[in-house]
Parts: C-alpha cells; structure tokens; sequence
C-alpha cells in the first residue's frame, strides 16, 4: 500500500508541512454529522453500524481535508464487548455497569472481537474510501481512563471514587488493569488488520493521579498494551496521551515505547520537548496541541495561538492537533481558519 502523507512524514527527515488532524474531529459541531446521528437514533447504534460509521468517520476529511480520519467509535466498546452495559444519556454523558468485585471481574468476557466485528467493518470500508494519501488511526482508551468508567460507573470531577476502590482493593483494581490490558491490544492489533495505519491510546484522566499512582495504573499497563501491540505490528505508530500528565509526561516517555506524544492545551509545547529530551536523550515526536475552547469561542485568538504553535515547534517533527477533543459548539469558519494556516 502506498504510504500517507502522515507516515511519510514520520519516516522522512525533510520537514514540509506539519500533517494535522483533530481530536474528535467526526462530531457533533458538523451539521452533517447532526443529521446522520438523528437518523441512527442513538450513538452506539451509529458507533455499530459499518456504513454509517464509516460515513460520520470521513465526513470532517470531506470538510476539511485532514490528513488523517480517526475511526468513528468510543473507548467504552471495550467494556460493553467485555458484557458490561454501556449507556448514553442525552446531554449527561456515559452510564457505565459499574464493575467493583471479584465476580464481576472474573465474569468479564475476554474474547471482545466477535463483538467488535462492526468496528472493523467500518475500518475496511472508510479505508477503501479514504484516498491512500490519508492516514486511518485506530484507537482506544488506555486501562485506566476505561476502568475510572467501569468503577465509578459515568465520569467524574476528579475520580476520588476510583482511587479510593483501587486503594482499597489493589490487587482486584491490578486485575481489573490487566484484562484490560489484554482485552486493548488485541482489539488495536485487529484495527490494524481491518485497515488502521496508527493507533492512539487516550488517557483522558491520567492527570488526576499521583506520580506512584501514575507508574501503577498508567505507565505499568500501557508499557505492556504497546508492547504486546508492537509485536504484532512493529511499524505501526502508536500515539499515547497521557492527557495533563504534566511531569509524569518524562516517565512516560521513557518508559511506553510510544512513537507519539499527545499534549494536552496545559503543558507548553517547547518546554515538554526539552524535558522529555532531557529525560530520555531522544528528540520526542509530540502532537497537540491548540485549545479547544479558544478555537470554539475566539477564531482569530485560535490562529494566534496555532502560529505561536507552530514557531515554537519549528526545525522539530511535530503533528498539529488540539490539546482536547473539538467542542460541539465550534463554529465551522474557526476550524476553516486554522485549516487555511497548517495547508
Ligand atoms: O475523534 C473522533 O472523531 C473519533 C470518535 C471518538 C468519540 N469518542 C466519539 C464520541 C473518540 C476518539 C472518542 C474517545 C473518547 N470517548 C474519550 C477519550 C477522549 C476524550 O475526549 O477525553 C472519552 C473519555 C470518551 C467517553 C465519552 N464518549 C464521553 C465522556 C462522551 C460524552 C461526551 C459528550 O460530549 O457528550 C462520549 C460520547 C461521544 N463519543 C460523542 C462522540 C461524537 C457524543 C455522542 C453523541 O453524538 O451524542
């Protein structure tokens, strides 16, 4: 297969053009993407349904022309393959089946890729639709942003709840993290299979650990998921995104053989950069990382910030992307904006 824009960047010494993406790019700030969901009826009907999935996941490229789609689904199909009941409240955000004993646990379903057969549909059909300039990212959350679900059940401020149970129960939590594990690579490793090109691991709540927590429940489970995921597929790259990590980021760094480092809109760019250098004696290859909530409110502030972005990555490999996901009340011009700039 011919490579993408985004892996011959990756695997070339030029520097030309920053390949760009956004984080929750397929959504609903896009008309077109408002009218699909209605028709589906729900999200996780839309998420398991191939050619609609397949639809909403190139609809931002259509707009847009990223450089790469990232798979229309969610992090929370891992619980839901592995049996546990997934809901999406109108305007309230994920209900999950909490998972807090032994029986629970030991009762989770590890085979989760017949039940994941749709998602892959959807892959081989974006791919056969998707020019072989663009790249197609796979994705899933890490083992600890899906556990916070599983255990407090929706999301949370900050996951006192889950902390606490993991304090209480470490060796079930330490289970719980590892048929996660087992469960993430296996469904990353099938994406590829099914078309994916590079995969990202979110770990939207990674900052609301402490540094022991941090290597215990983070870097400990995503060291072995890229591992076990790397040796199926040496060449695929893997973003992680330990989202506000903050100094953790130089652990995890060093100790997740990760190609790609997504930064939160907290954490300067430049500076990460230097650290995770110092840390790790490589250039790291960092990803992020605009605010989202500047470019929903203040376009010409957005491209401001994306060149002050761009400057102080520059002569440095370096994706452009946000430092969240889009918000639903994004205005198409402000993305337009900051399209125009990165092409
Ligand atoms: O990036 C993309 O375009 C691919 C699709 C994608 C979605 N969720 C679609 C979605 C991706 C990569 C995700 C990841 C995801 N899901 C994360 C990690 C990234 C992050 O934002 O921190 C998390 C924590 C989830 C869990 C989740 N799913 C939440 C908290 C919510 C509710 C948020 C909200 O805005 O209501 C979802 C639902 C969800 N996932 C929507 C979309 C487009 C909105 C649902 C709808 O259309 O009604």
């Amino acid at each position: 297969m011919q490579q993408s824009y985004f892996q011959t960047y990756l695997s070339n010494a030029q520097h030309k053009r920053n390949p760009f993406w956004f984080m929750r790019q397929a959504g609903r700030y896009l008309p077109e993407y408002r009218a699909l969901r209605e028709k589906a009826g729900s999200f996780l009907n839309l998420c398991y349904n191939p050619e609609q999935a397949a639809e909403v996941t190139l609809q931002p490229i259509q707009r847009f022309n990223m450089d790469a789609a990232i798979i229309f689904s969610d992090i929370l199909v891992i619980p839901n393959a592995m049996g546990v009941e997934v809901r999406f409240e109108e305007g309230e955000g994920p209900r999950v089946q909490t998972v807090r004993t032994a029986e629970s646990v030991q009762k989770l379903n590890s085979n989760v890729i017949p039940f994941l057969k749709p998602v892959f549909e959807a892959l081989r059909i974006t791919r056969e639709k998707l020019s072989p300039e663009k790249s197609l990212i796979g994705f899933c959350g890490s083992p600890w942003t899906v556990a916070c679900y599983m255990v407090e059940g929706k999301g949370s401020r900050d996951y006192e709840g889950v902390r606490s149970f993991a304090a209480q129960n470490p060796q079930l939590f330490q289970k719980l993290l590892d048929r996660l594990v087992e469960a993430s690579a296996h469904y990353l490793c099938e994406q590829v299979k099914a078309g994916a090109d590079i995969v990202q691991v979110f770990d939207s709540w990674a900052g609301v650990l402490s540094p022991e927590e941090f290597r215990c429940y983070v870097i400990e489970p995503n060291r072995k998921l890229v591992k076990a995921f790397k040796q199926q597929h040496p060449d695929i790259p893997v973003i992680g995104f330990p989202r506000n990590a903050g100094f953790n980021y130089g652990d995890y760094a060093s100790d997740v053989a990760v190609d790609i480092l997504g930064v939160d809109t907290q954490t300067p760019l430049a500076e990460l950069h230097h650290y995770v250098q110092a840390k790790t004696g490589k250039q790291a290859i960092l990803q992020g990382n605009l605010d989202p909530v500047l470019l929903a409110n203040d376009k010409q502030g957005a491209v401001e910030q994306t060149k002050r972005i761009l400057e102080s990555m520059e002569g440095k490999k370096f994706i452009f992307n946000l430092g969240h996901g889009i918000l639903k009340t994004t205005p198409i011009e402000n993305v337009e904006a900051i399209v125009k700039l990165l092409t």
